[in-house]
């Protein structure tokens, strides 16, 4: 068994009466690569905020690398952590969306050298250099001086993961990075993630392409109604589910 990245216990979030996520367990060893699957509106990207300290939550702890993220909680007494902590804890993961976010008047390489300069405080000329690298990695070393308006969604998407693995996170959250997508770009960003996965990465990543979820993933997570309903090695999950609903689930997916 691998070094514990993740430690989720008891994860409560409410959004004024309504509780979103209530009460999430999970593990994350180093190395893993877990797919969350659910229907819409089951908490899958309330869950990936809260790892990345975007929303704040109202019961249990996150830990990252045994590290207590957000909160100080001493028996019944939790404190949010000064901002300056949140900052630095928030670097030690690194997340995609759904849509790219990506700076329309910088080129791909600025893009990618921001928060290495910013928040890692490198030179300029490191951070390019980190930047053309990790570029390359993605297919993108001819685009590294295009805008994001010269380049396709595919390419946006990919520049955008790239800006975030240069960062070197500990975790890596990816939450529907192909959604926005035209169906013909969406295989060189799953590439990519295949990738990063081959290399080692620890991540978890929301995701609506089962094949896909299937093939890469080391454990699948299904969440219905703000909780874990069912977990597993995804060859039982997709062939022998054992709920009803990960069936029902399953059935107006896109896996078969
Ligand atoms: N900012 C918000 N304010 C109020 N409710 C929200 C907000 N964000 C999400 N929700 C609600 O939380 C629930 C879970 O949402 P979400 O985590 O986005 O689900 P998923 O990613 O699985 O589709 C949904 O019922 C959604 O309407
Ligand atoms: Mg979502």
């Amino acid at each position: 068994m691998g070094k514990t990245i993740l430690d989720i216990q008891g994860l409560r979030k409410t959004y004024g009466q309504h509780e979103v996520l209530k009460g999430v367990d999970c593990m994350v060893q180093e190395g893993e690569v877990i797919s969350i699957i659910g229907s819409s509106g089951s908490g899958k990207t309330t869950m990936l905020r809260c790892i990345n300290m975007l929303e704040e939550f109202q019961g249990g702890k996150i830990s990252l690398d045994g590290e207590e993220i957000g909160y100080h909680v001493d028996g019944n007494i939790r404190r949010r952590k000064n901002e300056k902590e949140i900052a630095r804890q928030r670097a030690l993961t690194g997340m995609a969306f759904q849509q790219f976010n990506l700076f329309p008047h910088m080129t791909a390489a600025e893009n990618v050298m921001l928060g290495l300069v910013k928040v890692k405080k490198m030179s300029k000329a490191d951070a390019r250099a980190v930047a053309e690298k990790w570029l390359d990695r993605v297919g993108l070393a001819a685009r590294a001086n295009h805008y994001p308006g010269q380049l396709s969604g595919g390419q946006q998407q990919r520049v955008a993961i790239a800006r975030a693995i240069a960062m070197t996170p500990r975790l890596m959250l990816f939450d529907e990075v192909t959604s926005a997508l035209d169906p013909e770009l969406v295989g060189e960003v799953l590439q990519v993630i295949k990738g990063l996965a081959a290399d080692g990465m620890t991540m978890l990543l929301v995701t609506h392409e089962m094949r896909f979820a299937y093939e890469v993933s080391s454990r699948v997570i299904f969440m219905n109604q703000g909780v874990i309903c069912e977990e597993g090695d995804p060859k039982d999950m997709f062939v022998r589910p054992k709920t009803e609903r990960l069936a029902e689930f399953l059935k107006t997916s896109s896996f078969n």
